[in-house]
């Protein structure tokens, strides 16, 4: 619950939107519920001014143990997927949908749990924040929790991956999430889809130029 006792990140977000007063009121977030399993907010991180912003689902166990976002399996995913379609580190921003890791408690291990659609909607108001900041040409929107966020609900990863799309200013460009692409029965053919789908979001970037 936030200060007025709405489920919304909207109530914590500072008065100057600058990332680094974004990041540093988002560590105090309880805009929902996660916030008090979770270890940390896991804010966004990159360049300023960055030309991509990718947009994922929500910080992993990895990623909330470093408190960095795409730092564990889903990461390296993507980081492979970036280097080959030729996105360099340098321009891109990554964050996800929402800030804090949602798990279930098995034992020693944290299962993730997709987020609930009342968390995505709570978490928006930094992603909204983020954007507005970095201005990216384009978005990539990793997986169906960022689509809900930034696309809306009907909007369908498989059905329009891999299409650009205006969104704002920018094109956004979605694909599936990294996670999915370790689950796949066919993991090359999977990953060939993924890198398929960055590869025209790297495209797009030099069409809104
Ligand atoms: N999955 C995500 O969506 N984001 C991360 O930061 C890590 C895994």
């Amino acid at each position: 619950m936030t200060k007025n006792g709405n489920n919304s990140a909207a109530a914590f977000l500072p008065e100057s939107h600058d990332l680094e007063s974004l990041r540093d009121a988002a560590a105090g977030c309880e805009g929902c519920g996660l916030f008090r399993d979770a270890t940390r907010t896991v804010f966004g991180e990159g360049a300023e001014r960055a030309r991509y912003m990718l947009v994922g689902e929500q910080p992993g166990d990895q990623e909330d143990r470093q408190g960095h976002p795409f730092v564990g399996p889903a990461g390296r995913v993507l980081d492979r997927g970036l280097d080959e379609a030729g996105i360099d580190r340098d321009e891109v921003y990554v964050t996800n949908a929402v800030k804090h890791f949602s798990f279930t408690d098995r034992g020693k291990r944290r299962i993730h749990k997709k987020p609930t659609a009342a968390e995505i909607d709570a978490c928006r108001p930094w992603l909204e924040a983020e954007l507005a900041a970095v201005r990216p040409e384009v978005v990539v929107v990793l997986g169906a929790t960022a689509a809900r966020s930034l696309l809306g609900r009907a909007f369908r990863v498989t059905e329009r991956r891999g299409e650009p799309m205006p969104m704002g200013e920018a094109l956004a460009v979605a694909t599936v999430h990294p996670s999915a692409v370790l689950r796949a029965p066919d993991r090359d053919a999977a990953y060939a889809g993924f890198l398929a789908d960055l590869r025209i979001a790297a495209g797009a970037v030099h069409r809104t130029r």
